[in-house]
């Protein structure tokens, strides 16, 4: 079974709120086909500028405190929904048995950590040979009230969960740089594992409501500590998904124990 996170700066631009990118979705959808076929896959995604947005603007990372808030869990779910409804209907049209699971629903929360993912459903439609997309939610917590679940914390839990053979995330950029990818002398790292990550001086950007590059990068690294190894890739270039969904060696970062 694979894994896959496609992170919200690949599925939608992020700098415009509500943005999606179809002709991106339709051709990273094209290249799942074959993995979906061949085997089990579920298939994560993030926020990107659907969710972000509100959940920063009602400051929902930090919890329920006021009521002006609830009209921002309201809206940062009806925005998800809308997101995973495009995503879902990508991958049908290109032929994947995508199913949407709202992961509001299944998830509970405490103090911003995710305690519990009701996984019967997940279950269910593995077992059948459907394809679950979940993604990055608001969700329950019993501190907070309510608050941001990142679809790379959900990642790792669904991981743990349901011991995948490849753990794939998208996104889009080449993977873990030294420096900002865009400064001179930036170089990709092509591997870290827990016990170089402290010593490498990474560059990651935070600044969304769930803590960018630097969150994903902590989420993959807690699961190599449990022996699981995981890809971040560029996605936006053609073909690399499909060949990474299929364990071929591509661009990217491997983290690992
Ligand atoms: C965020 O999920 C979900 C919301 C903001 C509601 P992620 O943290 O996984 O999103 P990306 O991939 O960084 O956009």
């Amino acid at each position: 079974m694979i894994l896959l996170k496609l992170g919200g700066s690949l599925i939608t631009r992020k700098e415009v709120p509500f943005s999606f990118r179809h002709r991106v979705m339709r051709r990273l959808a094209s290249e799942i086909l074959p993995a979906a076929e061949r085997e089990g896959l579920v298939v994560v995604h993030g926020g990107g500028s659907f969710g972000h947005p509100l959940a920063l603007e009602y400051s929902l990372h930090r919890g329920l405190s006021s009521e002006h808030q609830l009209r921002g869990v309201a809206l940062t779910r009806h925005a998800m929904a809308e997101l995973n409804r495009l995503v879902v209907g990508c991958l049908l049209d290109a032929g994947v048995s995508a199913f949407g699971v709202q992961t509001s629903a299944i998830a509970k929360c405490s103090g911003g950590r995710l305690e519990g993912l009701e996984l019967s459903t997940v279950r269910w439609l593995l077992k059948h040979g459907l394809v679950p997309v979940l993604c990055g939610d608001v969700a329950q917590d019993s501190e907070l009230g309510a608050c941001i679940l990142s679809g790379d914390t959900l990642l790792r839990v669904l991981a743990l969960e349901l011991k995948p053979e490849r753990i794939v995330l998208a996104t889009d950029v080449d993977g873990v740089y030294t420096a900002r990818p865009d400064k001179p002398g930036a170089e990709l790292v092509p591997e870290i594992t827990p016990r170089e990550a402290h010593r490498l001086k990474l560059s990651l950007e935070g600044g969304d409501a769930t803590g960018g590059m630097r969150r994903k990068l902590e989420e993959l690294l807690e699961l190599a500590k449990h022996g699981y190894t995981s890809l971040i890739i560029n996605a936006l270039e053609e073909g690399r998904l499909r060949k990474a969904l299929s364990g071929e060696s591509v661009r990217g970062t491997i983290v690992k124990r």
